[in-house]
């Protein structure tokens, strides 16, 4: 069997520019990667039509939905606590697709429309990238802050318009500003100094000329990283770390790595709207599957998303063979077993 591919492959040469296109049709054999590309796809989706899915449910999304976030509330509680008290900053740890950026960009979301007990309101600012130098992590904050500078500034003077902008937020707009800074360690450390000085807002001299107005801390810093980032803060950078809480995000149990497959599940059927998390299903998945999985996933969100992927593959295999649709627990302890020594590289 060979297809035709009917390739519109538009090609402007260069003399010919402006006399049009040039339309060419190739012909090709269907290449065996071709072939079981496409009855893959293809048993994918009568998997996912079978169980009433639009899409697969555990394809990965850009931004967070927070209706497919579960919610570990001692862990919410803890943070909320310290954003409100304001008397430390927060490292958010956990390894790799533990779920930190998940949850810092919710909290970005969110952290706009509260008020802490003072009445003071929230300006947020989020750096997403790590590995910058002093400048660039200047022009990072003062860009997630949306304040304004020039290019040719040195990095200080950025820095200054920056804590100034803190300072006029705090006094005119009842603002406090909360930073979110993702992998933080991951920076050079000349710009942890320039970090630094934002955390101790406001200076003495800030205080004094203030006289009494500016009684607290005006930045919360909200930083992520994993364990061995943190380690390396409190060595490099006790200045910071002294004041600063590390909260481990919690691991999935398996009642809560039941709930992220229903989710998604319900997510992909158009159904998320209507989820109750007291009461949901997750067929076509078995309670062992997913324990399984869990299991092997170590309560992490994204190995758990991976995992339920490499079933929701198989599955979809035998769907097409015997027309049974379920990730039974074999179908789990296949993809757990294939998937172990990936696991253990990553970790
Ligand atoms: N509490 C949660 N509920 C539902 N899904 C979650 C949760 N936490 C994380 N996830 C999902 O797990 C995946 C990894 O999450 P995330 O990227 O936030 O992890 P991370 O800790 O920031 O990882 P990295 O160290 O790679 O930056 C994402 O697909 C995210 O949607
Ligand atoms: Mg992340």
């Amino acid at each position: 069997m060979w297809v035709v591919l009917q390739a519109l492959l538009i090609i402007p040469t260069q003399k010919a520019a402006g006399e049009g296109l040039k339309i060419m049709t190739i012909a090709i054999y269907e290449s065996a990667l071709i072939r079981h590309f496409n009855t893959r796809k293809e048993a994918l989706r009568a998997w996912e039509e079978k169980i009433g899915c639009r899409s697969s449910p555990f394809r990965g999304y850009k931004m967070p939905d927070s209706r497919l976030y579960i919610e570990q509330p001692d862990f919410l509680d803890s943070i909320v606590d310290l954003v409100l008290t304001n008397e430390r900053h927060i490292f958010i740890r956990g390894p790799v697709g533990s779920g930190k950026s998940t949850l810092m960009l919710l909290a970005l979301r969110d952290l706009p429309t509260l008020m802490d007990r003072r009445g003071n309101r929230f300006a947020v600012g989020y750096v997403g990238m790590s590995g910058l130098y002093e400048k660039q992590m200047a022009s990072a904050i003062a860009d997630a802050l949306r304040i304004k500078y020039k290019r040719s500034w040195e990095t200080n003077e950025i820095i200054e318009a920056v804590s100034a902008e803190c300072v006029r937020r705090y006094i005119e707009e009842k603002s406090r500003t909360a930073l979110f800074i993702e992998d933080v360690a991951d920076n050079q450390e000349a710009a942890f100094h320039k970090i630094r000085y934002l955390a101790d807002l406001p200076t003495e001299e800030m205080k004094e000329s203030y006289k009494g107005a500016l009684d607290e801390p005006i930045v919360t810093l909200i930083m992520s990283g994993t364990m061995e980032y943190w380690n390396a803060m409190l060595n490099f950078l006790p200045q910071i770390a002294d004041r600063t809480e590390p909260l481990d995000v919690p691991a999935l149990d398996n009642q809560k790595a039941k709930e992220f497959v229903a989710r998604r599940i319900a997510y992909a059927q158009g159904k998320i709207d209507v989820f109750d998390k007291d009461s949901f299903e997750i067929h076509p998945f078995t309670d062992k599957a997913i324990e399984l999985i869990n299991t092997a996933a170590k309560g992490n969100p994204r190995d758990i998303r991976m995992l339920a992927r490499g079933c929701e593959q198989v599955a979809a295999d035998e769907f097409s063979k015997n027309g049974d649709p379920t990730v039974t627990q074999g179908i789990a302890k296949l993809v757990t077993e294939a998937y172990a020594a990936l696991l253990k590289e990553v970790h």
